[in-house]
């Protein structure tokens, strides 16, 4: 029988443990398991669970094991192995009160097999083919030891200078909520505690997205109206849809570091959000109230974290030096230590390590032997939901699809860079496992037609720029400069451009660009490219861009030159098969953009659901003392919801079952969907929603719902959309979330901006 321990009194620094026998009865009872673990624990213990520990980074591995089994430590994160993880929770194990550990990593967009990043899996506007990346990241993640995943990433984002933009969903508050949830569900399958479940953790609460100015880690300030109508509803959905964790941001709001925020952290989260899971800082985050400057040195940081409502310490070092003697004189108390510990013992109950810490380690005979093997990886899976990422944002006179056939020129820096292929935060992915786009040309077109290439151009020649991007933190200088001069690289990519039918341009930002700490001040391809571009376009041949960047880019010249553009973002592992795939109408492309690209970088923000102005800038109507910018087009290069496809589609006007709704009844909305080109293919018929008149100002429209559908040729659907009164809420003055009576205008349409509108009455 296992062995426990029981204290006298209540847990202090100077009480000795006494064994006793345990009650394994308890086991099935959470709280009274819960609770008898931690009347028999010391405060050194309870202060062990609560510090969450980098491996390497923070502590060597000898180290590690001594702290692990002196009970110092809760959770770890980095490692990728059951074969490493397992030492460690055998010697957690072996500690005092054999309190198993938890393993934890950034699986973000896949774990071995990488699915497009973020913005990538937003762009296909289908939750099955979102919740296809998420189960199976939580199924390869969970059968390498891992338990929990540092995601859903679901920042709202409406700064395209935000190098993070790229990990998240976009700009709108409906498609990332059903995004998080989508995701919740898919790491944590039917329970957390299942074998092939990952605990999902949601970052970053809150509205890190809206750092001032795109600058990462910078303030953010915004009216409490904006944050519960806009940037929270994400982070709420992830929590109702079950998420066992949240990692608390790294950035202040309204004058208040999240770290430290007990409006953020009690009064929404626990009070009013219900969350009973664990909440976890960001990395160092504690340390970093001293720079804030709301905390004079690092106890007063600690009291303020644990206070706040931190219960991990993501790369601690504080609460580990500084809780002892906080409770000691009584400046934090012992319950509000009690409190962390229940919630991080209560996350490993329900990741079901308590039945069974080897429950995702398995055993040593069973581990892979080779843990990059090629039949551990879901190629198939990453190919579907890669195609569907991918958006068509010009093609004149049907450039595209290409013919197999000739001869073509694939050029640019990113045609044949594994590692770009998989974007940031690519976890265990192996670069050399993924397809680029010139392996997946040559593929496609086999002997059938002849497949030219050339770099062209490095990504960037600004000396300073490749020192900064390879510094970052990656293992290996990912930047690879080609040492020729432009001139000479730009020339032989011409050679070979001039020889061809067609010139195929793989251009863009490398993955560090687009990543933590890579917020940049312009969002043009850089320098060097737009140069090989220019000569490309002298040649006069046709030209396909097919970009990968992990931010809205100002795509000015591309869109009044190329011939073709194709949106890929960073598409993963299997991103070649799935380009060429597109390229060469193997798939008809079906992607949308999840945020809005702006004509420059002046324009930011620019995201479709803007709040209604007493001057509003209207379209071809002359006149200045309008809010508007005078020296450019207003509005987007390319609005929210837009991507073209091979094929035409047409809506019919809309259709509404009443011209009033009662308050608590419903409404419904159809349209007809007809495929009028040549081709079966897919779009998204997304549903908006515009108020007319409130108490408050409200946006100009707002997204309310959308379908995924696809047409053979010639084929027509009725697409039909049930509302409700939530539909059709808004947060009051008082924050209140209301459905106020008054009209209301329904908007239908391809993309957010060419819509058909009917209007009802809610009484
Ligand atoms: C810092 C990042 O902000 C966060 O997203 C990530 O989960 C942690 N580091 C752990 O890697």
């Amino acid at each position: 029988m296992k062995r426990l321990y029981l204290l006298g009194l209540i847990a202090g620094l100077t009480l000795q443990p006494v064994a006793a026998e345990p009650s394994s009865a308890l086991l099935d009872d959470k709280p009274a398991f819960i609770a008898n673990l931690i009347e028999q624990m010391t405060l050194d213990e309870k202060i062990g669970q609560l510090r969450l520990i980098s491996i390497g980074a923070d502590m060597p591995r000898p180290r590690m094991l001594d702290a692990l089994e002196a009970g110092q430590i809760g959770g770890t994160f980095n490692t990728v192995t059951r074969h490493d993880n397992r030492p460690m929770q055998e010697a957690a194990l072996r500690s005092r009160l054999k309190i198993p550990i938890f393993f934890a990593y950034d699986v973000v967009h896949g774990h071995r097999t990488i699915f497009p990043i973020g913005l990538g899996l937003a762009s296909s506007w289908d939750l099955d083919t979102i919740a296809t990346s998420g189960r199976v990241s939580a199924i390869e993640a969970s059968a390498d030891g891992l338990d929990m995943t540092f995601a859903p990433m679901v920042d709202i984002s409406r700064d395209p200078r935000w190098g993070r933009t790229s990990e998240g969903f976009g700009e709108d508050p409906y498609l990332v909520s059903q995004i998080a949830r989508t995701l919740v569900r898919a790491y944590q399958g039917d329970s957390p505690a299942a074998p092939d479940s990952v605990t999902a953790s949601v970052k970053h609460f809150a509205l890190y997205g809206a750092v001032e100015g795109g600058r990462d880690y910078n303030v953010v300030d915004m009216s409490p109206m904006r944050m519960h109508q806009d940037f929270l509803p994400p982070y709420r959905a992830a929590i109702d849809a079950g998420a066992g964790g949240v990692m608390v941001a790294l950035n202040a709001i309204n004058g208040v570091p999240a770290s430290a925020n007990t409006w953020l952290l009690q009064d929404l989260l626990r009070r009013d959000w219900g969350f009973d899971g664990v909440v976890l800082s960001d990395h160092g985050a504690i340390s970093e109230l001293m720079r804030h400057g709301v905390a004079r040195d690092g106890r007063e940081a600690a009291r303020l974290a644990i206070k706040a409502g931190i219960d991990m310490s993501m790369a601690d070092s504080l609460y580990r030096e500084q809780l002892p003697g906080l409770v000691q004189a009584g400046e934090v108390e012992i319950g509000e230590i009690d409190t962390a510990v229940r919630e991080v013992l209560g996350a490993k109950y329900d990741m079901g390590l308590f039945h069974n810490p080897f429950r995702r380690i398995g055993s040593a005979a069973d581990d892979p032997p080779d843990v990059n093997a090629e039949s551990r990886l879901h190629r198939k899976a990453a190919r579907e939901v890669a195609r569907q990422s991918i958006v068509l944002l010009e093609n004149r006179d049907r450039t595209l699809p290409l013919n197999k056939r000739g001869t073509l020129a694939l050029v640019g820096p990113l045609a044949d860079s594994p590692i770009d292929m998989m974007g940031s935060w690519s976890a265990a992915g192996v670069a050399t496992q993924s397809v680029t786009l010139h392996q997946g040309m040559l593929e496609a077109l086999g002997d059938d037609a002849v497949l030219l290439h050339a770099r062209g151009a490095n990504i960037t020649d600004d000396k300073q720029m490749v020192e900064y991007l390879n510094f970052l933190n990656w293992d290996n200088p990912e930047v690879v400069q080609d040492p020729r001069s432009p001139e000479q690289m730009i020339a032989e990519a011409v050679a070979v451009a001039e020889r061809a039918d067609v010139i195929v341009a793989a251009v863009g930002e490398s993955r560090g660009m687009s990543h933590e700490a890579s917020s940049r001040t312009r969002l043009q391809i850089p320098a060097s490219q737009q140069a090989l571009l220019k000569a490309l376009k002298e040649t006069g041949k046709p030209l396909v861009l097919v970009l990968m960047n992990g931010r809205p880019l100002d795509l000015g010249w591309a869109k009044a030159n190329a011939d073709a553009v194709v949106e890929t973002w960073f598409s993963g592992t299997e991103g070649g098969h799935a380009i060429a795939d597109v390229l060469f109408g193997d798939y008809n492309p079906s992607g949308k953009l999840p945020i809005s690209f702006p004509r420059s970088v002046g324009q930011i923000p620019t995201y479709y659901n803007h709040l209604r102005v007493g001057r509003p800038y209207v379209e071809g109507k002359p006149g200045n003392y309008t809010s508007q910018y005078f020296e450019e087009p207003n509005g987007p290069l390319y609005p929210f919801g837009y991507g073209l496809s091979y094929t035409d589609f047409d809506l019919s006007e809309v259709r509404l079952s009443s011209p009033t709704m009662t308050r608590g009844g419903r409404l419904q909305a159809s349209v007809t969907l007809t495929n009028t080109g040549p081709r079966d293919g897919a779009t998204t018929v997304q549903l908006y929603i515009r108020d007319e008149v409130a108490s408050v100002i409200r946006p100009v429209k707002e997204l309310k719902a959308f379908r995924k559908v696809a047409l053979k040729a010639g084929e027509a659907r009725e697409i039909r959309f049930d509302l409700d009164d939530e539909d059709l809420q808004l947060v009051n003055a008082q924050l209140q979330r209301v459905v106020e009576p008054g009209e209301f205008e329904v908007q239908i349409g391809l993309d957010s901006q060419h819509v058909k509108p009917a209007r009802f009455t809610l009484r």
